[in-house]
């Protein structure tokens, strides 16, 4: 589909500016007073995922990788079948050629499968790539939608990335739509302008039902991979303000039922801190999560 000057000028007006490159005002977001910042008032069931991206090495590892994770499960994570709407929900992104093995080892502890990526079209002449509907038929629930290395490394644009995310809720998968700030960005003041852009592009045509089934993970670039964790305030501030877009885009059950992630670096020392603010609802994990030890201790997060 075609993005329209109409649609960048709405996510723009809805950053705050007409000047994509104007300073922006740090975001304060609006509320109307029947609208609640409380997690709890939302009822957001925290989700925690492991990005595998390109490891382990060998099915062999992966499986071993699986099975540790499934000893570390504690009292708050989903058993499987459970119909605790707050528990925690675990999801693990392995790659595409583990996806069945690592299925089968962590189906009995409640832990979902998910897909790092699917190609948009259904079959057909495109070498290298996998459907929606393979990635489904392995038994997952979830498909990672605009990782930053895919927009980066393989140029996956919002158009591409917007046809994923229909993809994927169409076939009844549930996408987890990343989006975030380069440090050239973030240097420049736009943060707030970029992140609204890219909800307004990836999320176009995905409608107010289909929003249940989706997850935005707000991973800004420059923390993915570097050991640099946003503040936890600064993070729970933009999830705010991610919901005064979403509110704008649908409407505020929308922007307050949506599940917002938080991803880059976290690790056991940062998890307790980024859980405990009430805009925050799961962390997307990378790095740690090749480490059965430290995600064991990320998806059994401690809040006061
Ligand atoms: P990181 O990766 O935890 O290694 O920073 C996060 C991600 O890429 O989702």
């Amino acid at each position: 589909m075609k993005f329209t000057s109409t649609v960048i000028a709405f996510a723009l007006a809805a950053a705050g500016t007409s000047d994509a490159f104007a300073p922006a005002v740090r975001s304060v977001p609006t509320f109307s007073s029947t609208t609640s910042l409380d997690a709890s008032a939302g009822g957001r069931q925290p989700i925690m995922a492991g990005n595998w991206k390109m490891n382990p090495g060998t099915e062999q590892d992966a499986i071993d990788l699986s099975q540790a994770l499934t000893k570390l499960l504690g009292d708050e994570t989903c058993p499987i079948d459970d119909e605790n709407p707050l528990c925690t929900e675990v999801v693990v992104f392995p790659p595409h050629p583990f996806i069945a093995k690592v299925g089968e080892e962590v189906a009995d502890a409640g832990i979902t499968i998910g897909a790092q990526s699917i190609y948009f079209e259904d079959k057909g002449a495109y070498t290298g790539s996998v459907s929606a509907s393979m990635v489904l038929s392995l038994g997952c629930e979830y498909v990672l939608c605009g990782h930053s290395e895919r927009r980066t490394l393989f140029d996956d644009d919002d158009q591409a990335i917007n046809r994923k995310v229909l993809k994927v809720l169409t076939s009844g998968m549930k996408p987890i739509l990343c989006i975030g700030e380069s440090k050239a960005e973030y240097d420049l003041h736009i943060k707030n302008e970029v992140c609204a852009m890219q909800l307004s592009k990836d999320l176009a045509n995905v409608t107010k039902e289909q929003m249940k089934d989706v997850v935005i993970a707000y991973e800004p670039v420059w923390a993915i991979g570097t050991g640099l964790v946003c503040a936890a305030e600064d993070a729970n501030e933009t999830h705010a303000f991610l919901r005064t877009i979403l509110a704008r885009m649908y409407d505020d059950d929308v922007a307050q039922e949506t599940r917002i992630q938080y991803g880059g670096s976290v690790t056991p020392d940062s998890v307790d801190e980024l859980m405990s603010m009430p805009e925050i609802d799961g962390c997307l994990v990378g790095g740690a999560s090749l480490d059965a030890e430290k995600f064991g201790r990320i998806i059994n997060f401690k809040t006061e």
